[in-house]
């Protein structure tokens, strides 16, 4: 239930009233009556019942057994032969499936820190396997989106020791990410940007520089800065704009700034269509020509080589083994490695204490196990890993990252509030039921619901 409360709160969410964390369309319920009736079977059920969710759609409790699991969920559930774009859209708005992204639907979304871990690890793994070096000083990371995941981006290449330039089309998102101290610099004019770039490497600076502006013209300039004068700009790149949704908001095109994009979205959507396909061809132009003098590129699980192929660019779609493969790699599969399987992270931690004292102690105790496994030894294949992992955790607290943890009581260490007293309270709201929140059951809330009432709403439930 505190996840719950956590993804939809109004500091944290992206849309909260639409129930989107983040991503655009990353959402934790389809409609309000479910938050109610999830918040309702979650604080009444035991320990020998499993809660069913399916899509936000909560099917029921069913008889389980304590070493089960309290819940079980899916999301975005599509039968495959009939997995288009036109169907998922009429299922979606029949309520019956919905994009839960990674952790909007699953609850454990913690901001961009919750990504941080895997980005560093993808960027550090890109330097070792691809320009062949450990220490990343010097090296330029390019790539785009500093959104709800995309945000990390800046922040990872800083721990990695390299410069990170990530483009930004929403000057609101892009001055969220400075003040939160996600990017070190802003930069809005291309000569600016080419410079400074040119200054960083040469005197191996560390940094993060948030672009104000679209990522093609910057894959564009730094070709033509190729063309004037051999000297490649960029050694890694990738793109985290939401190109799973590209024509709803997800990917805005080149040609037009963001406020004509924003306008022509509502009122000539097909020709809004057009032009994301055109400025995906661009890109991956100007991305290949790099690529043939030494780029390395890489799809960062947002889809965009599958838009971009769909686009018609040019990114060496074959067939293999029964799917697609492209010319570029994807950061799972080839870059982040065997880490799910072998079980050491991505982790993430909820440290319901909300104490400082309590963060720390447990980077403390997570980076002290991790040492202690690495000192008795460790299989070659993820010993540079286990090490990532070590600095990674050390080096949070001065990246101003949190750390959070969970179920260490067992240590004596921990604090922890009272979360049956949390339930209780809960259990009063869902007993009371919407009637006290009237937007939420409400289509209209947009119009109705003023943002004091509805802030009401979401401190009530905090309380
Ligand atoms: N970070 C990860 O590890 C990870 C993992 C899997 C998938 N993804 C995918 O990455 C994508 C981004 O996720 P998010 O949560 O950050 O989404 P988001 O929508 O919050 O952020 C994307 C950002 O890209 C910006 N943008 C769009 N088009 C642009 C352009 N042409 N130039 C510059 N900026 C542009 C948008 O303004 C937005 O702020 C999603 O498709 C997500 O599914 C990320």
């Amino acid at each position: 239930m505190l996840m719950i409360m956590n993804n939809l709160d109004p500091k944290v969410a992206q849309f909260p009233h639409e129930l989107v964390t983040y991503g655009g369309n990353g959402q934790v319920f389809s409609n309000w009556a479910q938050f109610w009736l999830v918040m309702k079977y979650l604080s009444k059920m035991t320990r020998s019942q499993t809660l069913v969710m399916m899509s936000g759609h909560p099917l029921g409790l069913f008889p389980s057994n304590p070493s089960g699991p309290r819940m079980i969920l899916t999301n975005g559930m599509m039968v495959p032969n009939y997995s288009t774009r036109i169907n998922y859209d009429r299922l979606f708005a029949l309520g019956v499936t919905m994009y839960g992204q990674m952790t909007a639907g699953s609850y454990c979304y913690i901001g961009p820190q919750g990504i941080v871990h895997g980005t560093t690890l993808t960027l550090m793994n890109a330097g070792r396997k691809y320009l062949n070096v450990s220490d990343m000083t010097g090296k330029v990371y390019v790539s785009s989106g500093l959104g709800g995941m995309s945000g990390a981006q800046a922040k990872a290449a800083v721990i990695c020791g390299c410069i990170g330039v990530i483009s930004e089309v929403d000057p609101c998102v892009l001055q969220k990410r400075y003040d939160q101290g996600w990017v070190q610099e802003m930069i809005d004019d291309l000569d600016s940007l080419i410079s400074r770039i040119r200054e960083c490497r040469k005197k191996k600076i560390t940094t993060s520089i948030g672009f104000k502006g679209n990522i093609v013209d910057i894959w564009e300039r730094i070709k033509e800065e190729y063309e004037k004068t051999g000297e490649l700009l960029a050694d890694l790149g990738s793109d985290q704009t939401s190109c799973h949704n590209p024509f709803d908001g997800g990917y805005y095109p080149v040609q037009l700034t963001f406020e004509e994009a924003k306008s022509l979205i509502a009122t000539d959507s097909e020709k809004f269509k057009e032009l994301v396909k055109e400025s995906l061809r661009r890109q991956v132009s100007a991305i290949n020509y790099l690529a043939d003098k030494g780029l390395f590129f890489w799809d960062y699980g947002n889809a965009f080589l599958l838009e971009a192929n769909r686009a018609g660019a040019d990114v060496g779609a074959r067939q293999e083994g029964g799917r697609v493969v492209f010319r570029y790699p994807s950061y799972v599969q080839h870059i982040m490695g065997d880490i799910f399987s072998l079980g050491f992270g991505p982790f993430r931690w909820v440290c319901t204490s909300n104490s400082q004292e309590d963060l720390q102690r447990t980077d403390h105790m997570a980076a002290s196990v991790l040492e202690d496994i690495l000192e008795e030894g460790v299989p070659p294949l993820v010993e540079d890993q286990y090490k990532d992992n070590v600095k990674w955790i050390k080096e949070a607290a001065s990246h101003k990252l949190l750390i959070l943890l969970t179920n260490v009581k067992k240590s004596g260490r921990i604090s922890t509030i009272s979360i049956p007293s949390l339930l209780k309270s809960y259990r009063a709201e869902a007993d009371r039921g919407p009637g006290n929140c009237p937007w939420h059951l409400n289509p209209g809330w947009r119009q109705s619901g003023s943002v004091k009432e509805k802030k009401k709403c979401f401190n009530r439930l905090e309380e």
